[in-house]
């Protein structure tokens, strides 16, 4: 998805408005229209052209609430539009599509197991995932800083769940198919059929690896799913399943566009990329910025469980309301001067990772992984140049670049010439 700055409200037709189409976030612009959303319909209503509807909310304030209050918006129901109407066979078996408090005893070990003082003892896992993702940047050369990202999640979350390397780039590509079925690079078959074969692959993939670990347990994240006692009971084979799903999910297609959003950044405000390699300490704060800038979960969705009053519309009882969180980080109530790129800012509220119980999981493995992935561009390289077209992903759920061609100079060494 482009990262703009809107000039203004008034070429943005309200009642045109079309946050659903994937198309938007490829070759559109969804920042004028969220700004527009925010000042003249924080609460808005869609109906698609096959009759099912949905509201949507852009600002902060109302984000939290939606995300936060499992009491009047469920999770159960389905939480990503791709799915709107159809219900979501993972609900009540998936962490992420399951409401408090079965939520609740899901989530702990599981928070725990991904805790940083866990996590530090697989520091190594992440040092190795670093490497390889800029093994790339070699002098000179023109390298894709998207493709090169793609893989990084996958090799450490990949080796946390004990999945076999040699499998690594499909359910790289796959985990890209789930989320982007509309997307031509990702397609295999039409849209609906790209999206239903993926499925059913890494549902089938899971299920022989849940299998494996009954009979060769091992102390990686597959194997403590297996040995979960939630509510003092086993997860099922399938809630097992989907859980690996979404693990698997959630790490791979949010984290690399972090950072392929702040390099683009960089390259439109090279003073910001100048501050970060004389100032190390910045790191942490950069990634944070990243995270506001590119919100790479561009939405999540609730149903209402009674009807309710966002903004002044009354929104019935068993409507789905979607939170788009690139706006609320843009929101100018709490964000000064949000279309700033600034990688000093102070960024504590942004909702990058969500808000209230099913707050991101995996936020401290995405924000150590992070880090340590920026800390070690910094390092590597002293300038970077655009080499090509950007291309953005086809998909209304992530927000990210699917190929970034730049040129690195690296740190020490005279450019190629
Ligand atoms: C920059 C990287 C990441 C971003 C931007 C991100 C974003 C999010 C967001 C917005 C949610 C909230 C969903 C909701 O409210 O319904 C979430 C939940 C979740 N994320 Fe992440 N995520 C990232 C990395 C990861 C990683 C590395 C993992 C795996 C280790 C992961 C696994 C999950 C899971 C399993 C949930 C569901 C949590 C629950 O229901 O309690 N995510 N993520």
């Amino acid at each position: 998805m482009r990262i703009t700055v809107p000039t203004g409200d008034a070429e943005v037709d309200l009642s045109r408005v079309d946050l659903f189409d994937p198309e938007l976030y490829a070759t559109g612009d969804p920042h004028p229209i969220w700004h527009a959303l925010r000042r003249h319909a924080p609460a808005h209503h869609q109906r698609l052209a096959d009759g099912r509807e949905f509201w949507s909310v852009t600002r902060h304030a109302d984000a939290c609430r939606v995300l936060a209050d499992h009491t009047e918006f469920t999770s159960q129901r389905g939480t990503l539009l791709n799915a709107l109407g159809r219900g979501d066979p993972a609900g009540g078996q998936m962490m992420a599509a399951t409401d408090p408090p079965r939520h609740t005893s899901m989530r702990e070990p599981l928070a725990r197991e991904l805790s940083p003082h866990r996590l530090n003892q697989r520091r190594h896992l992440l040092t190795r995932a670093v490497r390889q993702a800029l093994a790339p940047a070699r002098d000179g050369d023109v390298w894709d800083l998207a493709v090169a990202a793609a893989g990084f999640p996958m090799s450490f979350t990949g080796a946390l769940m004990g999945i076999p390397e040699a499998d690594w780039p499909r359910l790289t590509r796959a985990t890209t198919m789930a989320i982007a079925p509309d997307d031509t690079e990702f397609q295999e078959g039409d849209s609906h059929i790209t999206l239903v074969g993926v499925h059913h692959e890494l549902f089938d993939y899971f299920s022989s690896e849940v299998t494996r670990r009954r009979t060769e347990p091992s102390d990686d994240l597959i194997g403590f799913l297996t040995r979960m006692r939630p509510d003092g009971g086993p997860l099922r084979h399938d809630a097992i399943v989907y859980n690996c799903y979404s693990l698997l999910l959630g790490a791979n297609v949010t984290t690399p566009h972090v950072l392929t959003a702040l390099i683009c950044a960089f390259l439109e405000h090279p003073d910001e990329f100048r501050r970060l390699k004389a100032d190390p300490g910045l790191i942490a704060p950069a990634v944070e910025e990243g995270l506001r800038w590119s919100s790479p979960a561009n939405h999540f969705m609730r149903y209402a469980r009674t009807d309710v009053t966002i903004a002044d519309q009354r929104i019935r009882r068993g409507t789905a309301v979607a939170v788009w969180l690139g706006s609320a980080n843009r929101d100018e109530a709490v964000f000064a001067n949000p279309y700033r790129f600034d990688i000093g800012r102070r960024t504590e509220r942004h909702l990058a990772f969500g808000y209230g119980p099913h707050f991101c999981v995996g936020a401290s493995l995405a924000r150590i992984a992070l880090r340590m992935l920026l800390t070690e561009f910094v390092a590597l390289v002293d300038d970077i140049e655009p080499a090509g077209p950007v291309r953005h992903l086809k998909s209304n759920f992530v927000a990210g670049i699917s190929h970034l061609p730049i040129r690195t100079r690296r740190a020490g060494r005279p450019a190629a010439s």
